[in-house]
């Protein structure tokens, strides 16, 4: 298989960039795709501000910066940025149908050697592949927020993934400082599948009136040393994102203690979708000192 020097990355949202970020940290050419030139312009933003970041804390060399920037391209046209491309990493939000329309369009728009990854949270890989005529170089690269700080990538192999292109892949997430985990290819895979009907259950419990927000959040961080409360990491994740990986694990396994809670329902319907839009269980307006929300 083909050395990977440059990398596409379609979808330059709160995962894409943070994964631009780390392969062009590691000296890899990265082609950054997005169909709304806002995200892109924001992700250049907050990689400069993380590098920045990471500088401060003597992770990487201040006079390093400008050339990790320069490592990064970014496109609106996803043929341009798909062009001498080894590896693509799709990141587009978490939707059945325009990954399946994504995954076709790539395949027909890129060099037929390529590998393509999907960093879906809980979408089939093998059904992704199907919509290529390469399915034993379709797999998944499930990395976690926020990708410059977290160690840890779950790779997916499909129905049709090679040995080779796992192995690759493997090899690859260790070139970049971190540690692969291999999950077979069923909904959630091995992280959401823990984690999402434990934020369901934090929502729940909060939707029934058992606890309030700092509560559930105070008896998950001091009680069980989680460094985040399941609620604050929702919104972390995006309420929107969780309830997508719920519907599909959901729908996946046909049961019901997948179903999401209707209060996370209702809470995506109204565009709270926590950090990302200013409002979930906590307000945001004041970034630096969230409130815990009442009255839910
Ligand atoms: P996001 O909503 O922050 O970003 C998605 C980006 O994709 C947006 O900039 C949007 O403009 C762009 N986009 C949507 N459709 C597109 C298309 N057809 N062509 C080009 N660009 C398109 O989403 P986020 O949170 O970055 O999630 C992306 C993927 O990563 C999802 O599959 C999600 O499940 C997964 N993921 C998310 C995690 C999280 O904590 N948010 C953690 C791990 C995986």
């Amino acid at each position: 298989m083909k050395k990977i020097t440059q990398i596409s990355i379609i979808g330059a949202g709160t995962m894409g960039n943070g994964i631009a970020h780390v392969f062009a940290q590691y000296g890899f050419k990265v082609a950054l795709v997005d169909r709304e030139e806002y995200s892109l312009s924001n992700a250049k933003k907050t990689i400069e501000k993380n590098l920045h970041r990471q500088a401060q804390k003597s992770l990487i060399e201040t006079a390093h910066i400008p050339a990790i920037l320069n490592q990064i391209s970014t496109y609106t046209d996803l043929s341009e940025g798909l062009k001498n491309s080894d590896l693509v990493i799709e990141a587009i939000s978490e939707d059945k149908e325009a990954k399946l329309h994504i995954f076709r369009e790539i395949d027909r728009l890129s060099a037929p050697e390529i590998i393509l990854a999907s960093n879906t949270s809980s979408i089939s890989i093998s059904s992704l592949a199907s919509q290529t005529s390469k399915p034993d170089r379709v797999i998944g690269m499930h990395f976690m927020n926020p990708v410059p700080l977290m160690t840890l990538v779950e790779v997916i192999r499909g129905a049709n993934t090679s040995k080779e292109c796992l192995e690759k892949i493997v090899q690859l997430t260790e070139q970049i400082g971190k540690e692969a985990v291999v999950a077979k290819d069923y909904p959630g895979f091995i992280a959401n599948r823990i984690l999402m009907p434990m934020i369901n259950e934090a929502i729940e419990t909060l939707f029934q009136g058992i606890g309030d927000v700092a509560g559930i959040d105070a008896i998950m961080k001091g009680g069980m040393r989680h460094p985040m409360g399941p609620l604050q990491l929702a919104d972390f994740i995006g309420l929107d994102v969780c309830l997508s990986i719920l519907n599909v694990m959901h729908e996946g396994f046909k049961n019901p203690k997948y179903a999401p809670s209707p209060l996370l329902v209702n809470l995506v319907t109204a565009g709270h979708l926590g950090i990302k839009s200013g409002r979930g269980f906590y307000d945001y307006s004041d970034a630096k000192n969230p409130t815990a929300l009442q009255n839910f």
